[in-house]
């Protein structure tokens, strides 16, 4: 196995939107969209679909959707003897999308509320044998730490994405982590520093990095990924494409970035494939929808996803 996603499954519930209702209002929206989303089902899909064996350990309902969300898993390669059934609702997502392809996202974590630090014990034998643990903020806080001290006890590295954004996240919990990935919004929550221009957020991650965090990466949407280890700092460009829906972009960069890292590529070269992916996932409705797989990605890019 390569890669242990421990987090989140979530039903999309994607409403294409000319507006946002104000209070009290009832309005048509021209279109809508149901798939599987959930921010550590969606890194897992775009791993599996780019060729990682991927387990997923998380928590389903026990209604309509959890059945679906299963045979998705099955049905793009991920191992699903960890996805547990649990007596609540599936997580679910209304997620809505205006036509500058911004969304605005609401979470019932359902299930996902009840992934225990014992789920992960459970599970040692299997996570043991993967390369990289990937873990986000759906599921509890304390079950995220476990899921980090029970990674460092295997020696596996770990790759934290903060998402979403959380108050009261323990730093002295996470510093160890190996990759931590955070947008902006992330990164101004965790440190309480301002972010607004690329040097402000260069001085709060490179804080991180002196206190001892040892690759951390920050999503910047149209102005790239910017990188900052022990051995320095680089900015990756963004790519540019015409988006229609960036719903799930951050989680199709993590996929990529974890497939690559576990395929052994150099960190640099694996930032600028994930950026590559995230952008073509852009240009495609939907949340796992937008997701390629490598000969879908390579044919239409012209980028190839062979070994470095
Ligand atoms: O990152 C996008 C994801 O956030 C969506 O799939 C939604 O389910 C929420 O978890």
């Amino acid at each position: 196995m390569d890669i242990a996603v421990i987090g989140s499954n979530m039903v999309d519930l994607i409403t294409y939107i000319n507006r946002m209702p104000v209070l009290g209002e009832t309005l048509e929206a021209p279109d809508f969209q149901m798939g599987c989303g959930g921010k550590g089902a969606n890194q897992a899909v775009a791993a599996a679909r780019l060729g990682s064996q991927v387990m997923m350990l998380t928590r389903v309902g026990n209604d309509v959707f959890a059945e679906n969300t299963v045979r998705n898993f099955a049905s793009n390669g991920i191992d699903t003897r960890r996805v547990m059934r649990t007596e609540a609702s599936s997580g679910v997502a209304p997620i809505f999308v205006d036509q500058e392809s911004h969304n605005s996202i609401l979470i019932v974590r359902g299930a996902n509320a009840l992934l225990t630090p014992q789920d992960i014990d459970a599970a040692i034998d299997d996570i043991k044998s993967c390369r990289l643990i990937v873990l986000q903020l759906e599921i509890p806080l304390d079950t995220v730490y476990h899921a980090i001290e029970v990674g460092h006890g295997l020696g596996i590295p770990i790759l934290l994405n903060p998402a979403p954004a959380t108050a009261n996240l323990d730093y002295s919990r996470i510093a160890s982590v190996d990759y931590f990935v955070p947008n902006e919004t992330e990164l101004a929550l965790l440190t309480g520093k301002p972010v607004d221009t690329l040097e402000e957020i260069t001085e709060a991650v490179t804080e991180l990095v002196a206190k001892g965090m040892h690759n951390v990466i920050v999503t910047l949407g149209e102005r790239g990924v910017l990188w900052v280890s022990e051995k320095g700092t680089q900015l990756i460009p963004s790519v540019s494409v015409d988006a229609v829906d960036t719903t799930g972009a951050g989680d199709a960069f993590i996929g990529c970035f974890s497939h690559a890292l576990v395929s052994r590529w150099p960190i640099a070269d694996a930032l600028e494939m994930a950026n590559a992916y995230a952008a073509d996932s852009v240009t495609r409705r939907g949340t796992q929808f937008s997701y390629a797989t490598a000969e879908d990605f390579t044919a239409r890019t012209g980028v190839s996803m062979d070994k470095r």
